[in-house]
């Protein structure tokens, strides 16, 4: 398989905390890589790290995106806005934070065609109205002149994601995008990404804290835990024979799909936080399986799990 992005050493800090200690991994052509991870694990951290939208207060120290050729981080500002306006597409959580609520919810997707692709006013219009109807919008004709207050969470999403197609991107990122919805609505968001991913061969990138979306939608893994990844591999060998301790206490008190558990809280102690992580293992204070050397010394990612118990077994 062609890797589309390639990610190598990531590292981010916060003034003087160091929040992303080294990530490495690979976005192949027309997959879908979810990344799961307790709250704090990063995962948010690495999503705007390749949109370059990070803000002032962080500092990328090292590190290499490599995306169709081009490294992200050595482009200009000029150079990046176009690499997100029709290359790579994000959305998020919460689509209201995203979409500009003084414009109609038709005038913000035109306008993505217009300055990228230069299209006309009314032929943007025209598309905009083909991408709400390819979302799944009722009466897209009347829709495009909604403004985002007078649309439903679920519809807003929907709008987001006919944003973000209409620059037909290689890659799109999506930071927890169905986490704020209801269940049967969550179902119907998640298909809608299946579709567009089979139907213009996207690959995407899915940040999720539910294991049941997880297995619904990705084709490999990504586990974070305090900035660093601690296992990677296929859904079905993760799901199966999960390696590292953390992700088996993750599937093991995953609920199901759009279960309202309260998240994680299965696992016991604390999320440490990055400016106290424990030496050695940063997982070895709450592992039920650690050994002497996992407090001494920090297991590096070899064959897709960090894991000195795991390693050697
Ligand atoms: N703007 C910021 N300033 C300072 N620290 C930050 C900032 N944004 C994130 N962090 C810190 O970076 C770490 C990683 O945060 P991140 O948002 O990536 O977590 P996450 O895995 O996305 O969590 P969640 O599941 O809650 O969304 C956390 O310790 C967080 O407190
Ligand atoms: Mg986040």
């Amino acid at each position: 398989m062609k890797a589309l992005l390639e990610v190598r050493d990531l590292r981010v800090s916060f003034g003087a905390t160091e929040v992303l200690d080294g990530i490495d991994f690979d976005v192949y052509e027309g997959e879908v890589l979810a990344i799961v991870g307790e709250s704090g694990s990063g995962k948010s951290v690495t999503a705007l790290s390749m949109m370059r939208l990070l803000g002032e207060s962080a500092e990328i120290t090292s590190g290499s995106l490599r995306f169709s050729g081009r490294d992200l981080l050595e482009l200009s500002e000029d150079e990046m806005r176009k690499v997100r306006g029709r290359e790579i597409a994000m959305i998020f959580q919460e689509p209201m934070s995203s979409l500009n609520p003084v414009y109609t919810a038709g005038f913000q997707v035109a306008e993505v065609l217009e300055e990228h692709f230069g299209y006309s006013r009314k032929a943007a219009l025209e598309k905009a109205r083909e991408l709400f109807e390819m979302v799944g919008i009722p009466a897209p004709e009347e829709r495009l002149r909604s403004y985002p207050h007078e649309l439903s969470g679920g519809m807003r999403q929907r709008v987001m994601i006919a944003m973000a197609m209409a620059s037909e991107p290689k890659l799109l990122v999506a930071d927890e995008p169905t986490t704020a919805l209801d269940v049967t609505i969550q179902a119907q968001i998640l298909a809608l990404m299946k579709d567009v991913r089979s139907r213009f061969g996207t690959s995407v990138l899915f940040i999720t804290h539910d294991m049941g979306v997880v297995a619904s939608i990705a084709d490999r893994m990504l586990v974070m835990y305090a900035g660093q990844i601690v296992e990677e591999g296929s859904v079905e060998s993760l799901f199966e024979s999960p390696r590292h301790p953390y992700t088996q206490r993750l599937l093991a008190c995953a609920p199901s799909i759009g279960e309202r558990k309260e998240r994680l809280s299965v696992i016991e102690g604390f999320a440490p936080s990055p400016d106290a992580y424990p030496g050695g293992c940063r997982f070895h204070p709450r592992c039920s399986e650690a050994i002497e050397r996992c407090s001494a010394e920090p297991p590096r990612l070899v064959r897709g799990v960090r894991c000195w118990v795991a390693e050697d077994s």
